[in-house]
């Protein structure tokens, strides 16, 4: 949540900010703001709104500097006015903060620092920050550094911060506890960033600090401290993402370009893990197979799109190695009392490596003693240093609020994880292994099919594009793409939507039926329930519903009860969730787009939710 950059070096920083901005808008929209250092003062103009307002209120302004900060704001404390947008000051307008995260403490801060005399405008938890930077200033004749490790000494709860201060003007210093902040250094630059896409522009060596981590961060140089002052090597880590990966490219938006871009995400999650012909590889994973048999019980913990990778996981997990599976959402997980040890396995997914719910659940999961795989999408990402073992998938920067090819990439992995500890344990025989796996591999072909069909979604998308309520249902798997599809429509068209157990239906969600309500049943991969499920179609249309079935090619029942039918290719049950999800991706995306909102930046949500 919320997207921050910072520059140092040679050329102007206004541009370089603006850029990183607009590279992280996803983290956060309501409002933007950047302040700029420059002959012993820092100029701030911030705005309510999109980055857009922001540039159209510096009109012809051009903050000229060459060190400056800039932040997009996702609202925790304080509405989304331009008082509240970040950089916030202090009393003398010398130093300037921004900050992601929630400072717990800050009314009582606030408090103090009122009855000595600071005036604060805002009604931030940020702006506390700059005015006791300022009173440490004022009082000892330290660097913006140590006034920082002072400030934050006082905190209590989650921030990334970065700070400038208008009396180093060669200097930017960035604190990390429990939010992501990640800090590089080029020839004759520095550069500070929430997110990967920022820096990738300039450098692609970056440092992501630790918690309890402080950078001072100078033109061509890093330097990283502990909350306790005492210096730190500095670590590294490269990134391989490529530049345009973080650009249109000729699509309207970021989303449809990540729907396009599913299939190369699950050939290049896939390509390293089949490289041996008929076997899974996982260099990930590190424990022996004796180990492995071990395992009595597997929970997997996420959230949102994550969780329903995870829903979905459970099944090809239980099915292929006989392992039960526990599902939890990560911000439950903790508080229930789960029962784990030595021999539990905990799988905590996460595309962002740093939604905080995620987080906790397997650091806690970790000091109960279960071994903790993390499957995400971002180096350097706070999860990996959680876990145990990482997987990472492969599906490169995504920039829209909801998760695509990232989803699909997660399927992927988990898939591979549950093939592999089938391997490893003997659950399976060898031949249904690599039988799997080459219908693993036909995947991104099939994708590819299934978005030829996007002028048949689209003009099916425009027809229900005015719908009140949807109704998602399916069996089995098909539960967790009617789930999947559900949550898609719901986060970027504002349309009510509910996910649901087919069988489920007639106890209680379809009083909820009526003329005209669109039901989307998932008809492929269930063939015991295949009847099942026809009955559950026959059952919303006696009730008036409109039906948009998802069927393999040639299913000629499923035509006859259909209002509209998105077909499919088959490939084995299991994987079936990555072709369905491609069409109730292309579904809910067009229906977005007919009601004239913007898919990449839906209303109150941010890419990555660093706050509980
Ligand atoms: O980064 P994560 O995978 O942990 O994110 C979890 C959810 O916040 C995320 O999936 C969210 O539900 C997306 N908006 C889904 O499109």
């Amino acid at each position: 949540m919320c997207g921050i950059v910072g520059y140092v070096g040679g050329d102007e920083a206004l541009p370089v900010l603006l850029d990183g901005m607009r590279k992280l808008e996803y983290r956060g929209y309501d409002s933007a703001g950047v302040a700029v250092v420059a002959d012993g003062d820092i100029g701030v103009v911030r705005k309510a709104g999109h980055l857009q307002a922001l540039v159209d209120e510096l009109g012809a302004t051009s903050l000229p500097g060459s060190l400056g900060i800039g932040h997009t704001r996702w609202a925790t404390h304080g509405a989304p006015t331009d008082l509240n947008a970040h950089p916030h000051r202090d009393c003398s307008g010398k130093v300037a903060v921004v900050h992601n995260g929630i400072i717990e403490n800050h009314d009582s801060i606030r408090a103090g620092l009122r009855s000595q005399g600071h005036k604060l405008t805002s009604d931030t938890d940020t702006e506390v920050v700059a005015h006791l930077i300022e009173s440490i200033l004022a009082a000892e004749s330290c660097s913006l550094r140590e006034a920082v490790q002072g400030a934050i000494e006082k905190l209590e709860g989650a921030f990334a911060l970065v700070c400038v201060a208008a009396g180093e003007p060669d200097c930017i210093v960035a604190a990390r506890q429990e939010a992501p902040i990640i800090v590089g250094a080029a020839d004759g630059m520095g550069i500070v960033a929430s997110g990967i896409p920022a820096l990738l522009a300039y450098t692609r060596n970056v440092t992501p600090l630790d918690d309890r981590q402080i950078a001072e961060v100078r033109a061509g140089s890093v330097r990283i401290f502990d909350f306790e002052g005492r210096e730190q090597s500095v670590e590294t880590v490269m990134v391989e993402w490529s530049l345009d990966a973080a650009e249109k490219g000729g699509y309207e938006d970021f989303m449809l370009k990540e729907i396009f871009e599913q299939p190369a995400a699950l050939r290049d999650t896939m390509r390293e893990r089949f490289r041996s012909l008929g076997k899974v590889t996982l260099d990930e994973v590190h424990w022996s197979t004796e180990e492995l048999a071990r395992i009595t019980k597997i929970v997997v913990v996420a959230c949102g799109t994550s969780y329903h990778a995870g829903m979905m996981a459970k099944h090809s997990i239980e099915h292929w190695t006989r392992i039960p599976v526990e599902l939890d959402l990560a911000s439950e997980f903790r508080y229930r009392d789960p029962v784990l040890d030595e021999h539990s396995l905990v799988i905590g997914i996460a595309q962002s490596g740093e939604t905080a719910d995620t987080l906790a659940a397997i650091r806690f999961a970790r000091r109960m003693g279960a071994k903790v795989v993390a499957v995400t999408n971002v180096v350097g990402s706070s999860i990996t240093r959680d876990a145990d073992a990482i997987l990472f998938t492969h599906a490169g920067p995504e920039i829209a609020v909801a998760g695509t090819k990232t989803f699909l990439a997660q399927l992927a992995a988990l898939n591979i994880l549950a093939l592999y500890l089938a391997q490893e344990r003997g659950s399976m025989p060898p031949a249904k292994i690599a039988e799997t796996i080459d219908a693993m591999r036909a995947l991104p072909e099939q994708v590819d099919e299934v978005l030829a069909a996007q002028g048949e979604i689209n003009r099916a998308a425009k027809r229900y594009a005015g719908a009140r309520d949807f109704l998602y249902i399916g069996r089995g798997v098909g539960m967790t793409v009617a789930m999947e599809g559900a949550l898609k429509l719901k986060e970027i068209s504002y349309i009510h939507a509910e996910g649901y157990a087919a069988g489920e239906l007639k106890h209680g969600a379809i009083a909820l039926v009526e003329p005209g309500v669109p039901v989307v049943a998932i008809l492929t991969g269930v063939s015991p329930l295949y009847d099942k499920m026809l009955a559950n179609v026959e059952e919303v249309r006696a009730r008036g519903a409109e039906t948009i079935l998802v069927a393999h090619p040639g299913d000629e029942r499923a035509r006859s009860l259909a209002n509209e039918l998105f077909e499919v290719p088959i490939t084995k049950p299991l994987l079936t969730p990555v072709l369905d999800t491609v069409t109730l991706q292309l579904l809910a995306y067009f229906i977005a787009k007919e009601k004239g909102l913007s898919p990449d930046k839906p209303r109150n949500l941010a890419k990555s939710v660093t706050v509980e």
